[in-house]
């Protein structure tokens, strides 16, 4: 198996580290975002389960170690939101990165949720955004933020007024790029024809691969950058898991279809096959395995969640080799084997205008 040239046309920036299994630790892969000033890594770290809700809870003095790993890793981006925790995700990252003022760390949020209580539904009208943004500057202690994402559509607001209000605070200089969240390519069309769009941030790991019908061929066309949620499959491509794993209180995977038996053990077992191949073939385990297949799949950001610093330990090692397309046919050779019944990560949409609480 060879290593894949990068295309000189594409966005992003490789380090000339380009190898295959020799374990050798390369720099982090950049990748521009609208304005060239913008320039983020190519793995942001996720801040869902560093909020604690759906997650059984949040440590904050572990979330912000964290949050210091990531940038001592070189990651330069951070994607989070007001839902995460409840503002609670919002202000720890605001926590660890006001002292030493923003610098090169750049700030993904979102906005078009409202909650009370523990209760979510969507809200993407511009009165809703007006007072998110300035929510969300205080508890990140900032006066801007470098992308902000519409977080789910809310088919009860005109796009038109939703879109607006993000154009609004582009040219008021509150953001500096604008991305849309679990968006079909329709909808994300109709977007754009509003307001300048810079990223989209659909579900996109080995195991949940709807973008590839047609948002990530559209997001190839179009020069958009794809911020892949769920990079692990939320810790399922982790490798730590076994059929005796547990999770306490709200955490998401008691209800997650994937971790229920016995599809479970179908992941399971292609998580297993996959670890083996990643270490024959690569010198890498499944989680580098899983990072690396998105970042060589297109204009990606790999969207990776962590709330203790020793989740991060390994970053540099996804840089520095690539997948070329025969052991990209190895890995689709294994999912089919091991997954007879797969289940995608629709369980998580928020309800449109209902009451349940919801995953975001
Ligand atoms: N726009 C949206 O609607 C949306 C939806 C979902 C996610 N996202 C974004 O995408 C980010 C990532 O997705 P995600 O939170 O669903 O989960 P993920 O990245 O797929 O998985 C995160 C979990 O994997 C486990 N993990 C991470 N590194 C590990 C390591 N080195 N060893 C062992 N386990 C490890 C941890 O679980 P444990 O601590 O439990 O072991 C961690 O909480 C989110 O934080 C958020 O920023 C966005």
């Amino acid at each position: 198996m060879r290593t894949k040239q990068a295309n000189p046309q594409n966005p992003i920036t490789k380090p000339d580290t380009q190898q295959r299994s020799t374990g050798r630790i390369g720099d982090m892969e950049k990748i521009k975002i609208g304005d060239p000033d913008v320039v983020a890594s190519r793995i942001a770290l996720g801040t869902w389960a560093i909020g604690g809700w759906m997650w059984g809870g949040s440590d904050v003095p572990s979330a912000l170690r964290t949050i210091e790993a990531a940038t001592d890793h070189g990651i330069t981006m951070i994607d989070t939101a007001p839902v995460y925790g409840f503002g609670l995700a919002e202000e720890i990252v605001g926590r660890a990165l006001a002292p030493n003022g923003r610098k090169r760390i750049l700030i993904a949020t979102k906005c078009g949720l409202e909650w009370h209580g523990e209760k979510v539904r969507r809200n993407a009208s511009l009165t809703r955004i007006r007072e998110e943004i300035e929510d969300s500057l205080k508890r990140l202690q900032t006066d801007y933020i470098d992308l902000y994402q519409l977080h789910w559509p809310d088919p009860e607001i005109p796009m038109e007024e939703t879109a607006g209000a993000l154009a609004k605070l582009l040219r008021e200089g509150k953001v500096r790029a604008i991305g849309v969240s679990n968006l079909d390519r329709s909808q994300t069309e109709k977007f754009r024809q509003i307001v300048p769009v810079h990223t989209i941030q659909p579900p996109y790991n080995l195991f949940e691969r709807d973008i590839e019908r047609d948002l990530l061929p559209y997001a190839k066309e179009t020069g958009l950058i794809v911020l892949a949620y769920s990079a692990l499959c939320r810790g399922l491509l982790s490798g730590r898991m076994s059929a005796a794993t547990r999770f306490d209180g709200d955490d998401l995977r008691r209800v997650d279809p994937k971790f229920q038996q016995p599809r479970f053990n179908q992941y399971l077992a292609a998580v297993s096959e996959l670890d083996r191949f990643a270490r024959e073939n690569f010198g890498r385990n499944v989680l580098l395995l899983a990072v690396r297949w998105i970042l060589d799949k297109g204009p990606t950001i790999a969207l990776w969640g962590a709330r203790r610093p020793e989740h991060l330990h390994a970053v540099r090692q996804v840089a520095g080799w690539s997948l070329d397309e025969a052991s990209t046919r190895e890995i689709e050779r294994i999912l089919a084997a091991a997954i007879a019944d797969p289940v995608g990560p629709q369980f998580m949409a928020p309800p449109e205008r209902a009451t349940e609480p919801a995953a975001a």
